[in-house]
């Protein structure tokens, strides 16, 4: 038999590195998509075309998107927050856009500076005129278990949003654990609404790991028939309007434990460690 496949899409370029307090130069960012293009990711999601006032660390994702080598077969990915990130996203090459929007109405105004229902307003247009141009537009939902100013989101809340970004035209929905308050038990309450409404292979898993269970979330999605996470090389990550909110989990962590459980991900180890290295060391870490 196959064994089943894991898609794993790595976000460490954007969610690892847009938290950090010290720029991360331009050249470091290109050299480490390059690294994760060698261990074989399909989808690196290398940008974010925000406001760079909101969010200085990601201001060169245009030089980073003109700089990497690219891999046939590898999408680029890069955040757009509405037509104006869309259009800067798409002029420098991005293979495919995400948008993002909360399941918290506060998150939503600190994050972007929108209600949730402006948000889906903007991301329509952007769904929009992508499809026009034949870019593929990925969604998110952010605080999918809890949000830091709201406490606990419900299913319904996540749900409605989900549902908003798929009938808009994304192609699947990431399900961001913002501050990584998930239990297993969570993800499997939230994931038994979602399938009611979308088909497991158009939502993904994204999980911080504050308190160190996202190994544990991702199995339960794996239970529930998700075979697509996001995860961070080096752990590395977190989000600047989300207060305590740590990295994603490290995708190394990710690797091992799908493999270890007969899942197979098409990433090469050897390779992922030398990316993984480059990322602790370009933030100054002890491996
Ligand atoms: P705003 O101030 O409401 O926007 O910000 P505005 O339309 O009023 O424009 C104000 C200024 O921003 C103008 O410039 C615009 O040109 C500029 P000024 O005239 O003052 O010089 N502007 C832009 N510049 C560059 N690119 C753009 C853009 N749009 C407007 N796309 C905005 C609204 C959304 C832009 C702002 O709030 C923003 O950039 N927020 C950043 C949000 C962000 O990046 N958050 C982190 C990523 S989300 C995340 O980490 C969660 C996730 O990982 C999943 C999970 O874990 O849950 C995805
Ligand atoms: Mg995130």
């Amino acid at each position: 038999m196959m064994p089943d496949l894991v898609k794993i899409c790595e976000v460490g370029p954007r969610d690892g590195l847009q938290n950090e307090a010290a720029f991360v130069s331009t050249e470091d960012k290109v050299r480490l998509i390059n690294l994760l293009s060698a261990a074989g990711f399909i989808y690196i999601e290398a940008a974010s075309f925000v406001s760079p006032k909101w969010v200085p660390q990601m201001a060169d994702g245009k030089e980073v998107l003109a700089g990497i080598a690219r891999k046939k077969g590898v999408v680029y990915a890069a955040l757009a927050p509405n037509l104006m990130g869309y259009d800067a996203a798409k002029q420098a090459g991005a293979n495919e856009v995400a948008v993002f929007a909360s399941a918290s109405e506060t998150f939503s105004r600190k994050n972007i500076n929108c209600s949730i229902e402006g948000s889906l307003a903007r991301y329509e247009l952007v769904c929009r005129k992508a499809a026009k141009e034949g870019v593929p537009v990925r969604g998110y939902v952010s605080c999918v278990v809890a949000c830091p100013y709201e406490g606990p989101v419900t299913p319904e809340a996540v749900c409605r949003v989900a549902a908003s970004l798929i009938r808009m035209g994304c192609r699947e929905v990431s399900l961001g654990d913002t501050i990584g308050r998930a239990t297993p038990d969570h993800v499997t309450v939230l994931l038994d609404a979602i399938l009611e409404v979308i088909p497991p292979e158009k939502i993904a898993g994204h999980f911080h790991d504050t308190y160190g269970r996202s190994l544990d979330c991702i199995r339960a999605g794996l239970g529930r028939g998700i075979r697509i996470f996001d995860s961070s090389v080096g752990g590395a990550g977190g989000c600047p309007f989300a207060p305590g909110a740590k990295g994603n989990v490290a995708t190394h962590e990710v690797v091992q434990m799908l493999e270890a459980e007969g899942f197979t991900t098409g990433i090469d180890a050897l390779a992922l460690q030398e990316a993984t290295k480059f990322m602790d060391r370009i933030l100054g870490r002890q491996p």
